[in-house]
């Protein structure tokens, strides 16, 4: 009020400027209180401000209750804005608080495909028995395909593996025995190895039939090798591979890089031989092409067949996937079925 001193109004100011602090209720509502009484136009700040144009006698006074309100609304804001910072700490901290003992969340962890589990079991009972894991390209040339296997251009046996070929005369290889060819050249006798691969093959497809599929070729060459070595290595991996005691029979089978040439089969293990639906009622599993390597392919692999011999093997991945997991259809494995899969 004009005609009020400035003592009386300094001390009014202090009085409602303590009331505004006391009842803002948030940090902006704080800030305008400060800015309303402190502020450079603020109205305690502006009675400070007339301070000097008092006369004497009344400015000792009247300064002191000016400046009294300045510190004392000075000194309640702080606190209040203390108080402010405080809830608003404490309700972060509570909204934010994280419960380490809180069990996390599940995170959706993937298996191997089923083809590479078997694929690593079978690798493992090769290497205990002494074989070298080797790989060769899925693109192939004519020559390791076909050629330096015995099987030369215009021979019947070519239209056994339906093939498919890339522009530039090569083709994608329809079996791994190519492999074989690729190790011969690149290692002295006597050795084994085992190539795991992809192949394919411009096939019709059904249940048992893929374009794109997975076999295991093995090598073994050293000297005076018989079809004896060969029945008991592939009886001894059966048996590491089933875990109990396995019976074979071989009958003749025509592949041009083996002479002779055989079929491996085992007796049904579900059955024992006497016949059910898993091996059509014949008592025995078709489990791989196999025979005495040929003279001409040891040749083509620059090892003399005068000082060496040799057998080889070639298995269907997937076909022996199907046996062991009793997998009705072939086409399951490259599907991406996701409720197919997490079964492995
Ligand atoms: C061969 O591929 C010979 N290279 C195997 C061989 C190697 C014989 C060494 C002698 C010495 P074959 O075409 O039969 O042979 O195929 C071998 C295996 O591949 C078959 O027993 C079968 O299990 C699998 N197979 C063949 N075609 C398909 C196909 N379309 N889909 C799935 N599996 C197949």
């Amino acid at each position: 009020m004009p005609g009020e001193s400035v003592t009386a109004r300094a001390e009014d100011a202090l009085r409602q400027a303590l009331g505004e602090v006391e009842a803002a209720r948030d940090a902006q509502e704080l800030d305008r209180v400060r800015v309303r009484w402190l502020g450079r136009k603020g109205q305690i700040s502006e009675l400070l401000g007339q301070l000097g144009k008092l006369p004497a006698e009344e400015r000792v006074e009247a300064g002191a209750a000016a400046n009294r309100a300045k510190s004392q609304v000075s000194d309640a804001l702080q606190e209040k804005l203390r108080t402010f910072r405080d809830q608003e700490l404490r309700r972060r901290l509570e909204d934010e608080r994280i419960d380490i003992t809180a069990p996390g969340a599940r995170l959706a962890r993937g298996t191997l495909h089923p083809l590479t589990q078997l694929q690593y079991e079978i690798e493992d009972i090769f290497r205990s028995l002494g074989f070298e894991i080797v790989d060769g390209p899925e693109v192939e040339r004519e020559y390791y395909n076909f050629e330096a296997l015995n099987i030369p251009a215009h021979h019947p046996a070519r239209d056994l593996q339906d093939t498919y070929w890339l522009t530039d005369g090569n083709v994608l290889r329809t079996h791994t025995s190519p492999v074989q060819i690729r190790a011969m050249e690149t290692r002295r006798p006597p050795f084994r190895v085992l190539a795991p691969g992809r192949v394919y093959r411009n096939e019709s497809l059904d249940a048992s039939h893929e374009h794109t599929f997975y076999q295991v070729e093995g090598l073994y060459v050293d000297q005076d090798v018989s079809l004896s070595h060969m029945a008991g290595i592939l009886t001894g991996f059966l048996e590491a591979l089933f875990g109990e005691e396995v019976h074979v029979r071989l009958r003749p089978g025509y592949f041009p890089f083996v002479e002779p040439g055989c079929e491996l089969d085992f007796q049904c293990l579900l059955c024992r031989g006497k016949g059910c639906p898993a091996c059509k009622r014949t008592g025995w599993v078709e489990m791989c092409g196999c025979g005495l390597v040929h003279p001409n392919v040891l040749r083509h692999g620059r090892i003399d067949p005068g000082l060496w011999s040799g057998f080889a093997f070639g298995l269907g991945l997937n076909r022996l996937a199907m046996m062991r997991y009793g997998i009705p259809d072939i086409r399951l494995f490259q599907s991406g079925d996701l409720a197919f899969l997490n079964q492995f």
